[in-house]
């Protein structure tokens, strides 16, 4: 088992290995803003910690973080697509307040 703690209410959601950060949020009640689930839209981008406990981004995900001006270090990722491989992992759901896909990051 692994889990995603989502914030800013602290919210743990157990999962599977292999469950997506969205996937997730649906099954906690946790309101997450997403649109396409298919990697075109870049609504569900959220901020996650550690980075390292979630399988790496494939190449059409990190071309659109690249293309809305947001990190591809790992630390920003779409939760549409991302999915846990083990552990605790917190999910930022305050970040998709802070960026918009088509501008990027508001401040
Ligand atoms: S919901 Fe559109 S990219 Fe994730």
């Amino acid at each position: 088992m692994a889990e995603f703690i989502f914030k800013p209410s602290n919210k743990a959601v157990s999962v599977n290995r292999g469950c997506k950060i969205l996937v997730a949020a649906r099954k906690g009640n946790i309101k997450m803003r997403y649109g396409c689930v298919a990697c075109r839209c870049g609504t569900c981008a959220v901020k996650v910690d550690p980075p390292l406990q979630l399988i790496p981004m494939a190449d059409d995900e990190r071309d659109l973080l690249a293309n809305m001006n947001l990190p591809t270090d790992g630390s920003i990722r779409l939760g549409c697509q991302t999915r846990i491989q083990d552990g605790s992992v917190d999910v930022d759901l305050d970040f998709q307040d802070q960026y918009s896909p088509d501008q990027g990051l508001l401040k």
